[in-house]
């Protein structure tokens, strides 16, 4: 009897061995094959991450830390943190895919308007308008980005700088004499402002520059905004204050199609292709909506850049110095009182590494937003399409394995060429931002003007963010008192 049980056991023993084996093994080919399949589609796992609740999805985890004086980029931080470098999350009922690296980057600049593109975003057409580059379909991009681009070229933009470097020098002479703190964000958005209005449209009637910087502000805070016309929001006042720019805009061009001015500016350059082929020119509304769009474009972000480079400076009197001494060295070729000019920018090596490190570490545009057009992958991961796909610009410039010490300001390190794809402030391909050399210059002749004329005391040393601004800029708005070198220099 005892050993029919025990017959009875092994048997089942056996039973169960075969069964266990024939598992393993189905589980080993299974995992083998998916390997191998994975290998021939170069597809990796599944992207990390939380998509949350239908449509909501992490929206309000998003919306607090943009909320907050850490800024929104703390979200994405946060979800680094917890997932790994590549993750996934929903926001506003849509799938965002966050890519880190340097070749995600290529993969999607390289096929800008064939795998990618700009989402649509209502508010912003109706607030920047149909015809601006922002939101134009791929053929009138083409066109119109190449009509636009020769005015902001480097050759182009040597009025400017003698023009801007004048306006500096003046004002900020005048808050040294003052020598009361004041704030370089609000300074720098008057500055960027006034000189792209004069550059632009020739306006430098201070009767009218107020009111058009009040309304590009409105239109500039209703991109982003819930597109719906109720007396109070944020929309309703972008469109009213984009009404109303486009009558001065009309009004200026009228004045000029009855010859009553023609200054040499840009608005000038577009209106005198009139009798050309239509390819060969812009119509009215493309030309409006693309001064609008050009100063949106232009004035935040250069002026919040600037507003970063005193911060950075300030913190590294090192780096000043060093800045300070080149300054110096091309202030004391000129004559006295000469503005600078084309060639003189071309001197600044050192200025312009505390330019490329200045937007490597500030982030002006912290990420750049793409919807894939059709099923691709991007650096080994599948992006169906309809994804939204972010090139996170704020971590490829934080990677340590691209930087060393990615936290230190340090502009020496633009002394080395960067991997391709791995400094990209400006974007890449063809919707590359179209203002570079101007963004570029206008912080060089800055540069020059503050470090070889003036040194500076921080007023206000915290480091927290505006709330809800999609540019991280210091809430303090970096408020700093002037001292002239001159007076700051002991005598002998
Ligand atoms: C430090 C200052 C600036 C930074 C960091 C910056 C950054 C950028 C970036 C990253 C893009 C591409 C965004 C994308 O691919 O989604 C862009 C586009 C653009 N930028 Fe800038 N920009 C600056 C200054 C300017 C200035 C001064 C102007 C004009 C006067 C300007 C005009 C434009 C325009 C029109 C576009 C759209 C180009 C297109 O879609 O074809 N930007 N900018």
């Amino acid at each position: 009897m005892l050993n029919l049980w025990r017959e009875e056991q092994l048997f089942q023993v056996q039973n169960c061995y075969d069964m266990i084996v024939i598992a393993l093994f189905s589980i080993g080919v299974t995992y083998l094959a998916s390997k191998a399949w994975k290998r021939v589609t170069n597809n990796r796992e599944d992207i990390p991450g939380r998509l949350g609740l239908p449509f909501i999805g992490e929206t309000f985890s998003f919306l607090s830390a943009s909320n907050s004086t850490r800024g929104c980029y703390d979200f994405v931080r946060l979800r680094r943190f917890w997932n790994g470098r590549w993750f996934k999350t929903r926001l506003f009922g849509k799938r965002h895919i966050f890519v880190p690296s340097p070749e995600g980057a290529k993969t999607i600049f390289a096929n800008d308007f064939v795998l990618f593109n700009k989402g649509y975003v209502k508010s912003m057409a109706d607030a920047v308008g149909k015809k601006s580059l922002l939101c134009v379909p791929v053929e009138s991009h083409k066109r119109i980005r190449r009509l636009l681009s020769e005015p902001f070229s480097m050759s182009s933009l040597s009025a400017f700088v003698t023009k801007f470097d004048k306006m500096l020098c003046g004002r900020l002479q005048k808050l040294e004499e003052n020598g009361k703190s004041f704030k370089v964000l609000d300074f720098c958005m008057k500055m960027t402002f006034d000189a792209m209005c004069d550059m632009l449209m020739s306006i430098t009637e201070d009767s009218l520059l107020p009111q058009i910087e009040k309304d590009c502000t409105a239109v500039s805070d209703a991109m982003l905004s819930f597109p719906i016309m109720i007396p109070g929001t944020r929309y309703h006042k972008g469109i009213t204050a984009r009404k109303r720019l486009m009558e001065t805009f009309r009004e200026i061009i009228a004045k000029r199609r009855k010859g009553e001015e023609s200054p040499r500016d840009f608005l000038q350059s577009m209106l005198q292709r009139e009798s050309f082929p239509v390819t060969e020119k812009l119509d009215d509304s493309e030309i409006m909506d693309n001064l609008l769009t050009l100063i949106i474009a232009g004035q935040t972000t250069t002026a919040a850049a600037m507003m970063w480079s005193v911060k950075f400076l300030h913190d590294n009197r090192e780096a000043q110095e060093i800045l300070r001494e080149e300054q110096l060295s091309i202030a004391k070729m000129k004559p006295a009182g000469a503005s600078l000019n084309h060639g003189d920018l071309n001197n600044m090596s050192y200025g312009l590494k505390v330019v490329k490190e200045t937007l490597r570490m500030s982030n002006v545009l912290l990420w750049f937003p793409r919807v894939a057009l059709q099923d691709c992958t991007i650096d080994g991961y599948a992006i169906k399409k309809g994804w939204h796909v972010n090139i996170d610009a704020t971590y490829i410039h934080h990677d340590p394995d691209l930087y060393k010490d990615p936290l230190k300001f340090n502009p020496q390190r633009f002394d080395e060429m960067q991997k391709p794809y791995s400094f990209i402030p400006f974007g890449s391909g063809p919707r590359t931002c179209l203002g570079i050399s101007m963004a570029k210059v206008t912080m060089l002749v800055f540069l020059h003007r503050l470090t070889s004329g003036y040194t500076w005391t921080l007023d206000d040393s915290k480091t927290c963010l505006e709330k809800k601004a999609h540019i991280p800029r210091l809430r303090s708005g970096c408020p700093i008192t002037l001292k002239s070198l001159s007076k700051s220099i002991p005598e002998a």
